[in-house]
């Protein structure tokens, strides 16, 4: 019998910092080139060479603005921002690839299911069944000032309608039957209409009367991608999710996360295969040991904690500029906000009893994920024994310098992946979703 295969996806983001602050300052990365679609058209390139699944692109709808009351700190230092549309940058993505997926994040609470489901409907044409979307719920006022909105619905709320959006945006991509179009030039038959439907969906949240005007696409649907990790969030991914990004600190609270979903996920009628599990890791490579600890210091340095604490302001939703650095982590009260992120970070204070400062510090670093630092072979080693321990079914690969980290991790560590049996040496399939399942 053949080995389980691991999954890879990489992480992207358009803007000057991805998932490690003050990169852009780095000699050798891309981030300046931040405007430019030839940098995406790359990163595309090189992680099809890699093999990898997919690639999805992170996205706000604001810029980041809970540190001391503005957006002062985070444009200065070059933090996260989002600064271009990603469905458009997919599509010049798709024109230079032929196997790997392609992803974009989509609010359910900004988005109308409507524009949705049109959006992935085409992109799931332009890119021949390629296509993805992260779903997330948003988190922060200012993006729901930025679409005319007061402030966003309480969190629960957002979850219980973005089921809403997900079914409507289902039914939308059903509306056309398979066959509706019949390109008959003889019989002057461009499409059936009794194949193409109304779908009249009424909730409590969302209104959609439909039919889509996009035909029915190669999947039929993008693949639903998706990263909550409250429990609301996890029993959202327990029903649409097919892809569920993470970030855990150890290995336990890793296997325990995996067991929790898969069980949630055969409670909502799937197979356990249909829903991935990759937790999200930073990875910083060397020929040897001692060069790839160098190397994560020489990166780390640019890390600043200020930008870093903004940063998990933002995530929190919680201004800490008026916080001591000193203040234990495990003293903040939150009730809105990215909650299950802090959770995650809390894992890590049971473990390091961390500060506010050195959580910044370390939020700057690499986001609170494990950041593996070691020679392609350390990374392999660590990447199989997690995924043969029952953590995960693969990884996100959250790169601390564009494009160099995906440059050395396909062509080191993947080609290591690859002898052990454990990652496809080429693409078995056409569309994302195969890809993902087998
Ligand atoms: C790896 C990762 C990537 C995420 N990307 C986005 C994103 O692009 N946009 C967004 O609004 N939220 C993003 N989130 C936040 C999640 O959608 C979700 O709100 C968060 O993980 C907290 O889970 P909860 O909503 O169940 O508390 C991301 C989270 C993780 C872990």
């Amino acid at each position: 019998m053949s080995k389980r295969q691991m999954h890879l996806v990489g992480y992207v983001l358009a803007g000057p910092t991805w998932h490690h602050y003050g990169i852009w300052r780095h000699p050798e990365s891309d981030g300046l080139d931040m405007l430019d679609p030839a940098r995406y058209e790359e990163i595309a390139r090189v992680l099809e060479h890699g093999k990898f699944d997919g690639l999805f692109f992170v996205d706000f709808l604001m810029l980041f603005d809970s540190y001391a009351g503005g957006y002062r700190t985070n444009l200065k230092e070059g933090g996260q921002q989002c600064m271009m549309d990603p469905m458009q940058l997919l599509a010049t993505m798709a024109r230079v690839t032929s196997n790997i997926g392609l992803a974009a994040t989509m609010s359910t609470s900004l988005y109308h299911p409507f524009h949705i489901a049109r959006s992935f409907a085409s992109l799931d044409h332009i890119t021949k069944g390629r296509a993805g979307w992260n779903v997330v719920t948003s988190a922060m006022d200012r993006e729901a000032k930025n679409f005319g909105m007061d402030a966003l619905l309480e969190k629960n709320l957002r979850y219980d309608m973005a089921d809403e959006v997900v079914e409507a945006c289902t039914k939308l991509w059903h509306s056309w039957e398979p066959d509706a179009v019949v390109g008959d030039r003889e019989n002057n038959i461009f499409a059936d209409a009794d194949k193409v439907h109304y779908v009249n969906y009424e909730g409590k949240y969302v209104r959609t009367s439909g039919p889509l005007t996009t035909p029915r696409s190669p999947q039929g649907s993008p693949v639903i991608m998706q990263a909550g990790s409250s429990p609301r969030g996890r029993e959202f991914a327990g029903r649409w999710a097919e892809v569920i990004f993470t970030l855990q600190n150890s290995k336990e609270h890793m296997q325990a996360f995996y067991r929790d979903i898969k069980d949630r996920v055969v409670a909502s009628g799937r197979r356990p295969n249909e829903c991935a599990i990759v937790p999200a890791v930073d990875v910083v490579l060397g020929d040897t040991e001692s060069i790839a600890k160098e190397r994560a210091e020489a990166i780390n340095s640019y890390a600043s904690p200020t930008l870093g604490l903004a940063e998990i302001s933002n995530a929190l939703g919680v201004d800490m500029s008026n916080e001591p650095l000193d203040k234990p982590l495990a003293e903040l009260e939150l009730t809105q906000g990215c909650r299950g992120i802090l959770d995650v970070m809390l894992q890590g204070v049971e473990k390091d009893g961390l500060t506010l400062g050195q959580a910044g510090k370390a939020w700057a670093t690499s986001q609170m994920t494990p950041q593996l630092v070691g020679t392609p072979t350390m990374i392999a080693d660590y990447l199989q024994d997690y995924f043969e321990a029952e953590c995960c079914d693969g990884f996100m690969i959250c790169p601390s310098m564009s494009p160099g980290t995906y440059v050395q991790f396909v062509k080191t560590v993947v080609p290591e992946l690859q002898r052990r049996g454990i990652f496809r040496k080429e693409y078995k399939y056409a569309t994302f979703r195969e890809n993902l399942q087998n």
